[in-house]
């Protein structure tokens, strides 16, 4: 083990000891006898501060020893085509050669997330009055239910070329459910830590794949504490966390909601695009996902705005665009989308930049209007989203009545959950028509009152 030393200061590794126990890197020094050869990471060759630009071996290090910023991959693409994304595998794993994995990542045991369904959604633009085509890109079709089995598969295959046995994560929800069934598939260990106030349908569900999960007595920056305090400890010393110190790696895999939008639109880009934020990560990877197509020359060089969605009850990265703020202040999170609701965004700077540089915009909705949200999409689409995609629908709203965002222009947004999973949030608003006897009579009754109260209804 080895503290990353940053490869343009390399006679400044003392500097980087305060460090030295939260991160875990691969040595590329020549000099050491025993140094493993660098693993497989396919296209991937460094890792980059996103602040200061200093580059570090790849390991399992997330921020930099020189000024504390976050790491992210760094890339040697070469050349790829169409052709060659068209020949892969009907999974994330098509996308592999933009990845940090090895060529040969999709064949070992994993989930194979990905290439979920990209809806034509007429009925709610209809009922939103939107002119331009909108989509769904519905990533409740994945194995566990979340995008987060995207991102939960580029770190499972980060933690076995480093030779950390055991997958680990802070969760609001999801991630504990990818996390824990991806290492049940996998063969490995998962430790799953979450606030024990979760829904029970995300507490349940995870506990249901094995491996260790702690519920904490506390909010998920309390989660996210704990878990980077443990990156210190000898305890953990073969776990990757895979949203603290594998969180380079867990990231992009994210950008594969990106790329297969633009592949399933025909090879290009959308003009409007709305996501959820929670720490931010997801809407900062779709836009870089556009970015690398239109780079590697894959799709047409053409204006897209990014939206990003919060609920109003934890809405830091939304309260900071408003005020023009380049910081996010935190906040203490309360609201139904408890899968949203991290009040100290890591990548909630980012986000802000992507949006203002595409000329977006961040809203924030109530907890009345996700659940509006959500049975908009259900009884337009029959598509039935968790309360993050209830958020995202609600935002579209009222982007659309602010004038913010533009009903004619072919917009796509993104449900990364299933309602299944937050039936609670809406168990006060729906039921069955009536209770009955198995009696036809009844069921004329019913159907009759049902005709006249639609009647008077009009
Ligand atoms: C369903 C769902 N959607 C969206 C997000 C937001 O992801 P990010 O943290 O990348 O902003 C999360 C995060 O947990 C989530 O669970
Ligand atoms: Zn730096």
């Amino acid at each position: 083990m080895k503290v990353p030393t940053p490869s343009d200061h390399s006679d400044r590794k003392d500097e980087g000891k305060g460090l030295a126990m939260s991160v875990i890197s691969v040595s590329t020094d020549a000099s050491l006898d025993a140094a493993p050869p660098t693993p497989d990471f396919g296209p991937a060759d460094r890792l980059v501060c996103r602040e200061c630009g200093a580059s570090y071996a790849l390991g399992a290090a997330y921020a930099c020893v020189e000024c504390f910023g976050p790491l992210e991959i760094g890339y040697n693409f070469g050349t790829v085509t169409r052709a060659d994304i068209e020949a892969g595998p009907s999974s994330m794993w098509r996308y592999s050669c933009l990845l940090p994995v090895a060529s040969y990542a999709g064949t070992e045991p994993n989930l194979n997330p990905g290439l979920t369904r990209l809806v034509k959604a007429d009925n709610l633009a209809r009922a939103l009055g939107m002119t331009g085509t909108l989509w769904v890109k519905d990533d409740s079709g994945n194995p566990t239910h979340s995008f987060k089995d995207r991102v939960v598969a580029v770190a499972q295959s980060a933690a076995r070329r480093l030779g950390l046995n055991t997958i680990a994560c802070a969760s609001t929800g999801n991630l504990a459910n990818a996390v824990a069934a991806a290492a049940a598939r996998g063969g490995q260990q998962s430790v799953v830590v979450i606030p024990s106030d979760l829904e029970q349908g995300k507490i349940l569900t995870t506990a249901a794949y094995g491996g260790t999960l702690l519920a904490v007595k506390g909010n998920y920056d309390d989660v996210n504490r704990l878990c980077s305090e443990l990156i210190g400890d000898p305890l953990t010393a073969d776990w990757g966390f895979v949203n603290v110190n594998l969180r380079p790696y867990y990231a992009e895999g994210s950008k594969t909601v990106g790329y297969e939008i633009a592949e399933q639109l025909g090879w290009r880009l959308p003009q409007q695009v709305v996501a959820p934020i929670a720490s931010g990560s997801l809407l900062t990877k779709v836009d870089k996902a556009f970015r690398e197509f239109v780079s590697l020359g894959l799709v047409d060089d053409t204006a897209y705005r990014v939206f990003g969605a919060q609920a109003t009850g934890c809405s830091p990265v939304a309260a900071a665009f408003r005020a023009g703020h380049d910081v996010v202040r935190p906040v203490r999170p309360s609201t139904i989308a408890k899968s949203l609701a991290i009040g100290n965004p890591a990548d909630g700077p980012y986000a802000l930049d992507v949006v203002r540089r595409t000329g977006g915009v961040i809203e924030d909705v109530s907890d009345v209007e996700i659940v509006e949200g959500i049975r908009l999409l259900a009884e337009t689409e029959g598509i039935f989203a968790e309360t993050a995609g209830g958020v995202v629908v609600a935002n579209l709203r009222k982007l659309l009545a602010s004038g913010q965002l533009d009903p004619a222009a072919e917009t796509v947004i993104l449900n990364t959950g299933d309602g299944l999973k937050t039936l609670d949030a809406i168990a006060a608003e729906v039921g069955p028509t009536a209770i009955i006897e198995p009696d036809v009579d009844e069921v004329t009754a019913v159907l009759v009152r049902a005709a006249a109260a639609s009647i008077e209804g009009r």
